[in-house]
């Protein structure tokens, strides 16, 4: 497709499309060609989308259900009919091969949808208070109400779903939002502005402001978006936290998210391919690709070839090809980091038992054996794609290894045995447990989000809009019972 336009591509400033102060380019990750010119919004614009949103707040919190889903219906049925081109634009700024972009634009579809159906059911409950005697004839009634104004900053690696993540639970709960995209990638975010635009919402509920992260922090400083919901990497994650230490802030971070496979899961051949595709899809850009192989020792000569073979078959090349599995990384530095972080570990012991190579941005699928523990391909996130093996004895030292890391975010075990997945579930120190399974796994609607290093809150539809919203407790005395 053709992603050049003779104007820079609009922001949405207070839900108008509108020419910037000044510009950023876009460049296709794989060959550094321009795709696009994005307008920068000023800070009179900014200032404007920020009024804005605080002074619709208390119409659109009051508005109608019916509205708020209508809106997110529009959405989620505007981006299945543009899916073809939706997926083009996230290939041409992210680089992710097709199918994956395709896959991209289709959990976007279901957000809004699942959104639209959470909004018309979203209420609050009746709570009865004569639990003791000062409580005779009084009945609560709890409702949640929006925190106020959201400032939602996403990052490169999931460019529309990362948005359609906080855009989609805002709206649904009332709650204005201006949304920042990451600089490399704003141009799936303003084609959602394009779809919000022909929506009945209120003038100020959406803004999509392509800004520079220094323009953002004063952003981040503004009383009058009291939540800020982060994506991204942790450093500038728990800056934010401690830049604003009164605002509610909602952090998505990193991990270095581990594959168990347990010596009782019957095809480990299966398991590897789904781990070399896991470690390997959007270039491992993905904060819950497989990074850590934990393998028992009982069948680590099956596994770990196996897991090599399945590596090696994956395509590399042009993403926009149908044929390729793994496209290049984000730009040349992530390119560079990812192999200083592979010669690292090599320099402390490990083998390299495939890949370990780049050409410009593409990084070779690579499986790496005897990283240390201290070594960044193992301790760090790496965010590319690189697997790295440990085989461990029997199911204490494999739960002990996914829990000495400084992330938290999902864990896959391989296992059939019913016991031992209850069990790893209550070990493992995650946010999600996927048992017979990658960690990669990820249902829009269910809550999703780390401990530890990787964050704090709640990400998936639902989970959001309560995150997003508190409790509002109105007392009924002399209430018949
Ligand atoms: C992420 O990289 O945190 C998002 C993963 C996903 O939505 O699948």
């Amino acid at each position: 497709m053709d992603t050049i336009t003779p104007q820079p591509r609009a922001a949405w400033v207070a839900g108008k499309a509108e020419q910037g102060a000044s510009t950023l380019e876009v460049h296709h990750p794989l060959d550094g060609s321009e795709v696009a010119t994005v307008a920068v919004p000023g800070p009179e614009q900014v200032e404007r989308a920020v009024a804005a949103a605080a002074g619709v707040a208390k119409e659109f919190r009051r508005s109608p259900a019916h509205l708020r889903a209508g809106a997110l219906e529009h959405v989620s049925r505007g981006l299945a009919a543009r899916a073809e081109e939706i997926a083009e634009v996230i290939t041409a700024e992210n680089g992710k091969p097709l199918k994956w972009a395709e896959a991209e634009v289709n959990r976007a579809v279901s957000v809004f949808r699942i959104a639209a159906e959470e909004a018309r059911r979203f209420s609050g409950e009746v709570q009865r208070l004569d639990a003791d005697p000062s409580g005779d004839a009084r009945l609560a009634l709890t409702r949640r109400v929006p925190r106020g104004p959201v400032l939602g900053i996403a990052p490169f690696n999931f460019p529309l779903n990362l948005v359609a993540h906080k855009v989609a639970p805002s709206l649904a709960v009332g709650a204005p939002i201006i949304v920042k995209p990451a600089p490399r990638t704003p141009l799936s975010a303003l084609v959602l502005g394009e779809l919000l635009a022909e929506t009945d919402l209120p003038e100020g509920a959406f803004s999509v402001l392509p800004l520079g992260n220094e323009e953002t922090r004063a952003l981040v400083a503004d009383p009058r978006l009291p939540v800020v919901s982060f994506t991204g990497s942790g450093p500038v994650g728990w800056s934010i936290a401690d830049a604003a230490p009164r605002k509610h802030v909602v952090l998505e971070l990193g991990g270095n998210a581990a594959a168990v496979v347990l010596r009782d899961w019957p095809d480990p051949e299966g398991a590897a391919h789904r781990i070399a595709t896991f470690g390997n899809y959007q270039a491992g850009q993905s904060c819950i690709a497989v990074q850590r192989v934990i393998v028992d020792s009982a069948i680590a000569d099956e596994f770990v070839p196996a897991l090599v073979e399945a590596v090696e078959a994956q395509h590399t090349g042009d993403p926009y090809d149908r044929n390729t599995d793994v496209g290049p990384v984000v730009d040349e530095a992530a390119a560079k980091r990812i192999i200083a972080w592979v010669e690292e570990a090599v320099a402390g012991g490990a083998r390299v038992l495939t890949g370990g190579t780049r050409e410009g941005t593409s990084v070779a699928p690579t499986v790496l054996a005897d990283v240390p523990a201290d070594a960044k391909a193992w301790a760090e996130e790496i965010f590319g794609p690189v697997l790295a093996v440990s085989v461990v004895d029997g199911v204490d030292e494999a739960l002990a290894a996914v829990n000495d890391s400084a992330y938290g975010l999902q864990a896959g075990v391989f296992t059939s045995d019913v016991q031992l997945a209850f069990h790893a579930s209550a070990e493992l120190e995650v946010g999600g447990v996927i048992i017979g399974d990658v960690p990669s796994y990820r249902a829009d609607q269910m809550p999703y989000g780390g401990v530890k290093g990787s964050g704090v809150g709640r990400e998936g539809v639902l989970a959001a809009m309560h995150d997003l919203t508190e409790e509002h407790v109105t007392v009924f005395t002399g209430v018949e019972l």
